[in-house]
């Protein structure tokens, strides 16, 4: 197998990539991880582990076969930098892109989706979607769930590089890659709704004085590890960290599930309950935030602080 390139080393794409070049390293026959990102100091963990840097992303795709991208850009996307990335290496007359496979795990719109697997169709090369489910932890653990859609040669390739690796389960969406980005973005639909829920309960718990340990045990136990830590002070991490799912990447989520609501007639209200609440919490507290920070606006609206005894403070 050729060379596999990575662009991308965030809260998701460095935990993933870490265990794709965990799994090359046990491969005498396969080639280190070429890795590369805005912010290049990001990858000495993964550089420790074997993996080769590289600060230019042309220059990285043209030494491999497969290309994996997991980013977004700062505060409200619209999908900027999966558009620029892509446009820096099909407007290169330099660079052959021909048989290589890009593979997209950031959430992206469908229609982002249809304009990527176009300008690399024109370029002979292949476009997967393969959005994750899941947040930092379960990155790291290797246990995320993948929607993979796109020419069925090219996910035949890509899958056994993801099972068992970065993920413990691959939904394949079939050949039409807009698919996978639209299961994704339904899926945050309940993402969303479920930190509100917990957040509402949470809330509930504590004003009643039931208390949110047991709470936090039965979310834990009945609901699952992505409801589950909210009192944590994971909602709002120190600022010198990344949220797990930030908050701006959750509203540009539920940004893109409106606007393919409204196209097909549909209404989301629980999603908007939700979104004017984490638009509150980022207003009241900034950028460093989880997507579950609406629990801090549904502190306040219970007469409580933002802040929980184990968030940060300001
Ligand atoms: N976090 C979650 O729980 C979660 C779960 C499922 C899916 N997702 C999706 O996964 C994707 C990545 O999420 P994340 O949490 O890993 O995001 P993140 O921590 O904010 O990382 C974003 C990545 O994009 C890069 N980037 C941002 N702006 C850029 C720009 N203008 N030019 C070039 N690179 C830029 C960042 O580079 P720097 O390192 O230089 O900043 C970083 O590599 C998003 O689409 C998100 O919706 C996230």
């Amino acid at each position: 197998m050729s060379r596999i390139g990575w662009y991308g080393l965030g809260s998701m794409g460095l935990a993933m990539a870490t265990n794709l070049q965990k799994h090359l390293a046990t491969k005498s026959t396969l080639n280190s991880l070429l890795y590369s990102n805005r912010t290049m100091s990001r990858g000495e963990s993964l550089k420790a582990l074997g993996a080769k840097p590289e600060t230019n992303f042309s220059k990285l795709v043209s030494q491999c076969g497969i290309i994996f991208t997991m980013t977004n850009k700062d505060k409200v996307s619209n999908d900027d930098v999966l558009r620029s990335l892509i446009s820096s290496v099909t407007e290169d007359p330099t660079q052959s892109l021909k048989d290589k496979i890009f593979v997209d795990c950031s959430t992206v719109h469908p229609q982002t989706v249809g304009l990527t697997v176009a300008k690399l169709k024109e370029k002979q090369a292949d476009f997967l979607a393969a959005p994750v489910f899941g947040g930092n932890p379960i990155a790291v653990d290797g246990k995320l769930v993948f929607a993979i859609a796109g020419p069925k040669r090219a996910s035949d390739i890509v899958k056994p590089l993801i099972q068992d690796i970065m993920g413990r389960k691959v939904i394949d969406c079939g050949e039409d890659a807009t698919k996978s980005s639209m299961l994704k973005i339904a899926g945050n639909i309940i993402t969303i709704n479920l930190m509100e829920a917990v957040g509402e309960a949470q809330v509930f718990a504590e004003r009643t004085g039931l208390g949110s340990d047991v709470m936090e045990k039965l979310i834990g136990e009945a609901f699952g590890p992505v409801a589950g830590g909210l009192t944590t002070g994971a909602y709002a991490p120190p600022l010198d960290s990344r949220p797990g799912f930030g908050v701006s990447l959750a509203i540009k989520d539920a940004k893109h599930a409106f606007d393919i609501a409204k196209e097909n007639n549909v209404k989301l209200p629980g999603l908007e309950v939700a979104t004017k609440n984490m638009v509150s919490a980022r207003e009241y507290a900034g950028q460093c935030l989880d997507s579950s920070s609406m629990y801090g606006v549904l502190r306040q609206k219970a007469g409580m602080e933002f802040w929980n005894e184990k968030s940060r403070k300001g």
